[in-house]
């Protein structure tokens, strides 16, 4: 594939792989898990890991993008023929996951629009999240509002569509995350909340808190879904690609850890401490924020932030996605950028469907016992996933070597964590993630 369109910055290409790495993974679920395992313990389990592990899983996904100039699809089989599966492989990932995010990408929008309109007080509750959610047509059309959102600007391109949109959505996220956070940081009971979050609790130390971590870390990096290749192939040869890693890093992490300010003494303040309220994923964002934000001062302008704090981050995630699964289309059946982006909008909006009904007509319809959107995140993320960052590993520690890595990342400079690096790819990563595979199926059917 030709490299037609490319980040014309530094900070074009970091802002929009961390736009990729911030979503909704941030803000509904590492606040939840770093409640559950002990606070600060987790916290420091997570930086560790994300310095080590994460780092190394990134630049290596990076460097194949960019050293092969390939989409995901055949970036692994241009190095080695064997390999093609793994491209294949890699390639379905963001096809099963791009739908059902845009789903709930949706749902945010939805209520981002309800704050808008000032709703009464105690009126975005439980009962009006179930009425939506289980609708037919309202979440299907907030569903379509969001995939065409997120297709006008891949269809724009690279540098003129997702670079300027993330340069612009980026920032503004980070402010808006700082400045609530400052806000919850001042309701009455909320310093308990704090120190819960904080301090390490030794007590919960576990090494299923160091799996919750790292499974954490993966998905939240957006790591085994090609995005990282596509983007890779995106940036230029002279990008030092170790600092660009570590600033995307730092960005994702910095954002997780400050949605943990916001969300976890909110929770605190209002349920009088009360750690049980702190679920994860939906009823955490849809149902008991919400309840929180009733019952503030300034609720209403306090949740349309929030929502719009929410939706920038889901929008530049399924951007990441779309932008993936558009890059593969167009290698393989040598399409325009437009026609693949129509493609690929109108195929999302179809296999979306089912997810969204999911929770409506079709609630009765269950495979492995979970819900349609629930069984696409199974296997994508429990299965999928980790199969896929091993296989990357294998293919880098023992097929193509570390050194072609580290040739490709010295194109620009030094590899300064290189000895590290080919520890961690070759030994430690894969034992980490067949953990992981292990755990997250107990997970799901323990
Ligand atoms: N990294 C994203 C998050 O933390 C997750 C994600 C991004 C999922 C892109 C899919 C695609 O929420």
């Amino acid at each position: 594939m030709n490299k037609k369109s490319n980040f014309s910055s530094r900070i074009g290409f970091i802002f929009a792989a961390a736009g990729s790495a911030v979503g909704l993974g941030n803000i509904w679920r590492f606040p939840y898990l770093a409640a559950k395992y002990g606070g600060g313990t987790f916290l420091l389990i997570y930086l560790i890991l994300a310095v080590t592990f994460g780092f190394t899983l990134m630049i290596t996904e990076i460097a194949i993008g960019r050293k092969t100039g390939k989409s995901v699809l055949y970036a692994f089989s241009s190095m080695n023929k064997k390999f093609n599966f793994l491209g294949i492989l890699a390639s379905i990932v963001p096809i099963i996951i791009f739908p059902y995010y845009c789903v709930i990408g949706g749902w945010v929008a939805k209520y981002f629009s309800t704050y808008v309109c000032n709703p009464a007080k105690g009126t975005v509750n439980g009962d009006y999240f179930q009425g939506f959610i289980s609708s037919t047509v309202q979440p299907i059309f907030w569903f379509t509002l969001f995939i065409l959102a997120t297709a006008l600007i891949v269809m724009l391109g690279v540098e003129k569509g997702i670079e300027k949109a993330s340069k612009f959505l980026m920032p503004f996220l980070a402010l808006l995350s700082v400045g609530l956070a400052v806000y919850t940081l001042t309701l009455d009971g909320a310093m308990d909340g704090v120190a819960y979050y904080l301090i390490p609790d030794m007590s919960r130390f576990s090494f299923n808190a160091v799996l919750a971590a790292m499974g954490q870390l993966f998905y939240s990096m957006s790591l085994a879904m090609g995005i990282m290749v596509t983007y890779g192939f995106y940036v230029s040869k002279k990008e030092n690609l170790e600092a660009s890693v570590r600033n995307i890093e730092f960005f994702d992490t910095a954002i997780a850890f400050i949605s943990g300010l916001i969300i976890i003494p909110a929770v605190f303040a209002f349920s009088g401490g009360d750690e049980s309220k702190l679920s994860a994923g939906a009823g955490l964002m849809f149902i008991t924020l919400p309840d929180v934000f009733g019952n503030l001062k300034y609720g209403n302008i306090v949740g349309t932030l929030f929502f719009l704090l929410v939706l920038f981050a889901a929008l530049t995630s399924a951007i990441s996605l779309m932008e993936t699964i558009v890059s593969v289309i167009q290698d393989k059946f040598k399409v325009k950028r437009i026609n693949a982006c129509l493609i690929v909008a109108g195929l999302a909006f179809l296999v979306g469907i089912p997810s969204s009904l999911g929770f409506g007509v079709w609630s009765e319809v269950q495979i492995l016992n979970l819900s349609i959107l629930d069984f696409f995140d199974f296997i994508s993320n429990a299965i999928l996933m980790p199969i896929v960052a091993f296989l990357t590993c294998i293919f880098v520690g023992y097929i193509v070597k570390p050194k072609a890595i580290i040739d490709e990342v010295e194109e620009s400079s030094v590899f300064k964590s290189k000895k590290i690096y080919t520890v961690i790819i070759k030994y430690v990563a894969p034992i980490l993630i067949i953990l992981i595979l292990i755990s997250s199926i107990l997970n799901t059917f323990g």
